[in-house]
């Protein structure tokens, strides 16, 4: 590594498996002093022990807990530089037969969260003078498909919500994107996996629709956050950025 991020102070959520602890961890391989934000205590701390970061337990859906969240995590890093807002949650369903909990829960989670980080973040952000918040999104909040209307419809709030912000935060010098990617193999796919009938059903769509013909691995995405918590992207903001193996185009 080449220390892309040396003295960056960066807090990230959901950050305790997957693409969230990926990037977590290119940050710590970068140069960065990173706080790691999960409901999941136990495998936060195993995660912050492995990475080299630190961890603070978060419920992104309670405004009270991510305004603790931040201060603490502030505190631990002396300032912050970046903020990355990874925490998720998907449930699949027809529209016909979906519950108003699932879709409140889903938007709690997915899209209310990112509100709850930036209002408690930007204040620092803006102390050190320049700043970049990652909000992920998803290819669903681009383009969603059967059973994703909740879903769909919060990973494109992210969307909307990133750019309204960057705009908000340009003059203090703070930059916005969201990321979107598309299908990346996790756990956090088995809701779709079982809507769409099973394993098999789900591999033979993906070999159909994504042009590069494979789901992606949370190695392929964690550097699409490194760049964007990096000075090398200091003239992008307002973008939702797809990274999908090339469906979206
Ligand atoms: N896997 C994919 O194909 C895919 C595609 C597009 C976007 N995404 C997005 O990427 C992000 C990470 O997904 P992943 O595949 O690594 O899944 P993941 O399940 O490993 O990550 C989600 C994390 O969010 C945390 N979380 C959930 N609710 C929380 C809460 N209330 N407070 C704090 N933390 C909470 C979970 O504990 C978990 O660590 C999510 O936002 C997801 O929507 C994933």
């Amino acid at each position: 590594m080449s220390n892309r991020l040396q003295g960056k102070r960066i807090i990230i959520t959901g950050a305790v498996s997957n693409i969230g602890k990926e990037a977590a961890k290119s940050f710590v391989d970068e140069g960065a002093k990173v706080v790691i934000g999960d409901i999941n205590e136990e495998a936060g701390q195993q995660t912050a022990r492995e990475i080299g970061a630190h961890f603070i337990k978060v419920d992104v859906t309670q405004e009270e807990s991510v305004s603790d969240f931040v201060d603490s995590a502030v505190e631990e890093l002396g300032g912050l530089d970046v903020l990355v807002q990874n925490a998720g949650l998907q449930r699949l369903g027809k529209v016909t037969d979906f519950a108003a909990s699932d879709w409140d829960a889903i938007f709690a989670v997915n899209s209310r969260a990112h509100f709850f980080g930036a209002k408690y973040a930007v204040p620092h952000l803006r102390k050190s003078g320049r700043g970049s918040i990652i909000n992920t999104s998803s290819l669903a909040g681009k383009r969603g498909g059967p059973g994703t209307t909740a879903y769909s419809s919060s990973k494109g709030a992210v969307i909307a919500f990133s750019t309204a912000l960057a705009l908000e935060l340009a003059l203090d010098n703070i930059r916005v994107n969201a990321v979107c990617p598309g299908w990346v193999d996790t756990a956090f796919n088995e809701p779709a996996i079982s809507f769409m009938g099973g394993r098999a059903s789900q591999e033979e769509f993906v070999k159909r629709v994504v042009p590069l013909q494979r789901q992606g691995q949370s190695s392929e995405i964690a550097p699409l956050f490194v760049y964007l918590a990096s000075d090398e992207s200091s003239y992008l903001t307002a973008q939702a950025i797809t990274i999908d193996g090339g469906i979206y185009n």
